[in-house]
């Protein structure tokens, strides 16, 4: 969909629908909306009371016009209550609008700056046009009739004051490239996991690597084995992919103050190896890869974003998987830091790879580590299927990665890293076990990955919750969400 800001009033626009929000109990109607219903010498009102329109959250009518204004149809779009009124309420009625038009195929909508009273121009047309990209994305790629992907082609935000248009365009333009980002790791983790094999994410982050004008080295087994990476040779074994391990390094273009290492769960696969998952909970695990997928969307936009310091984007590659060669319950791997563990649960991988993405990144000199993993069940248990655990060791950065997930829209919530389960991991014969049992799963994965940050910065991101949207929402269909992408996004566009 192509997106674009125009100087006009919403009822000159012309349109195939023009979007108009109102809030619950009509209240407080603006101007656009009391502007397109004068034209219409109250169509718009009289219809909306004969379908008994609330203004519910999500609730849309569509009003056909007989030429009053420039848009065939009005697409009445309930707000709910205007106290809960957020940036977040703008990109989920933009989604609901755009998702509609796609439904009934329309090719050009248009939209007023819905919350810029409150949000400023600049912020609600990022978030209209969120919500309009996200909502409308679809896989497709492996369907045999394939057209609804076209519509709506194209979007355009109407205002008539010139003094907006410069931050209306600014805002405009930074949707289009977080939703973009966002789409990508949605595409990848779409993909079935024999199409994206370990092999195959290291082409792709290559590929993004090169458009982006950032290096990239990619570590074949061999090369694994030799820096000692115990962890992600061990979850390999099992499997007949090799393994990949992938390191993307950005560089601004002045001095840089710090460097920052994202690192994703690039599990490509997880059948749980031979503490083999059952058929039902391995159904979604090409989805594993997801942390991987959000660390590539994000440096797919790194050149458009520009943080001022140095951006590590770290990727463990590997398929899960049972075989006469696969990884034994009681084995005992060492990671690159020296560090042995006692493998109790061969499903529990996700922390074994991680363990030495994370040191590696140690190594590289990195300031700040930042992890994201579809890791354990536990924390989509705890905190459902919408919200993100969060686990640090550094009460600063934690506050820095919260905040950006809050002007991003996605919900983030801290788990405690309680010391004093660390027992749970205690093994017999090596350093640590890699399972500590089932309760308080997630903070004992967060517990684990804590031994190998070496007492850096360090944010640990569980998103098994909300990788995967279990139904269609406003801004995503039924399926890989992306989630995390525009944290990040945020995250290296502040300070
Ligand atoms: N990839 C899974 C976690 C997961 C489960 C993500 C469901 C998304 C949806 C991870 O590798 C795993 O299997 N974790 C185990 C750990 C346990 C064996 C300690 C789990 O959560 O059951
Ligand atoms: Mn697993
Ligand atoms: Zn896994």
């Amino acid at each position: 969909m192509k997106t674009s800001f125009k100087l006009a009033s919403v009822s000159e626009v012309s349109c195939d629908a023009i979007g108009l929000p109102l809030f619950q109990g009509w209240k407080k109607p603006d101007s656009n909306f009391l502007e397109v219903d004068k034209k219409s010498n109250g169509f718009v009102q009289q219809i909306l009371k004969e379908e008994g329109f609330k203004g519910k959250e999500g609730e849309v009518l569509v009003i056909h016009m007989r030429g009053e204004v420039g848009a065939k149809r009005v697409l009445v779009l309930g707000l709910g209550s205007n106290e809960k009124f957020t940036k977040d309420t703008v990109r989920r009625a933009a989604g609901t609008f755009a998702r509609k038009a796609q439904a009934l195929k329309l090719k050009k909508i248009a939209l007023p700056l819905i919350g810029q009273e409150k949000f400023g121009p600049g912020d609600s047309a990022h978030a209209i046009v969120e919500g309009a990209l996200l909502g409308t994305y679809s896989f497709k790629k492996y369907k045999t009739e394939n057209d609804e992907n076209s519509f709506p082609e194209e979007l355009v935000l109407v205002d008539r004051d010139k003094r907006k248009a410069v931050r209306a365009k600014d805002g405009l333009k930074f949707g289009e490239i977080f939703s973009k980002a966002t789409c990508l790791a949605r595409n990848l983790a779409n993909e079935p996991a024999s199409s994206l094999t370990p092999t195959d994410l290291a082409t792709i982050a290559r590929k993004i690597a090169q458009d982006a004008g950032v290096t990239c080295s990619i570590l074949t087994k061999k090369e694994i084995e030799k820096l000692g990476m115990g962890g992600l040779i061990g979850v390999s074994k099992g499997s007949v992919e090799e393994p990949r391990f992938i390191a993307l390094s950005y560089k601004p273009k002045g001095k840089s103050a710090k460097k920052v290492a994202l690192i994703g769960k690039g599990i490509t696969f997880d059948s749980g190896g031979l503490s083999l998952k059952p058929a039902d909970a391995m159904e979604k695990m090409k989805n594993d890869m997801s942390g991987a997928a959000t660390v590539l969307g994000v440096f797919s936009a790194i050149k458009e974003i520009r943080p001022k310091y140095e951006v590590l984007g770290i990727i463990a590659a590997t398929e899960n998987m049972p075989s006469g060669s696969a990884l034994k319950p009681g084995d005992v791997l060492r990671i690159m830091n020296g560090k042995t563990v006692e493998v109790v649960n061969t499903d529990a991988e996700g922390r074994l790879i991680l363990a030495d993405a994370l040191f590696y990144a140690v190594k590289e000199g990195a300031d700040e580590l930042i992890d994201i993993a579809t890791l354990t069940k536990a924390c989509s248990i705890a905190l459902g299927p919408q919200i993100t655990g969060v686990m640090s060791n550094n009460k600063a950065l934690l506050k820095r990665v919260i905040s950006a997930a809050d002007r991003a829209g996605e919900k983030f919530w801290e788990l405690p890293l309680e010391q004093e389960y660390r027992d749970t991991l205690r093994s017999d014969i090596a350093d640590m076990k890699n399972s500590g049992g089932r309760e308080g799963g997630a903070v004992i994965a967060g517990l684990f990955l804590k031994e190998f940050v070496d007492e850096k910065p360090w944010v640990h991101l569980d998103i098994a919750g909300p990788s995967w949207v279990e139904k269609d929402e406003p801004t995503c269909s039924k399926g890989p969400s992306g989630v995390g992408v525009r944290t990040f996004l945020t995250y290296l566009s502040s300070k």
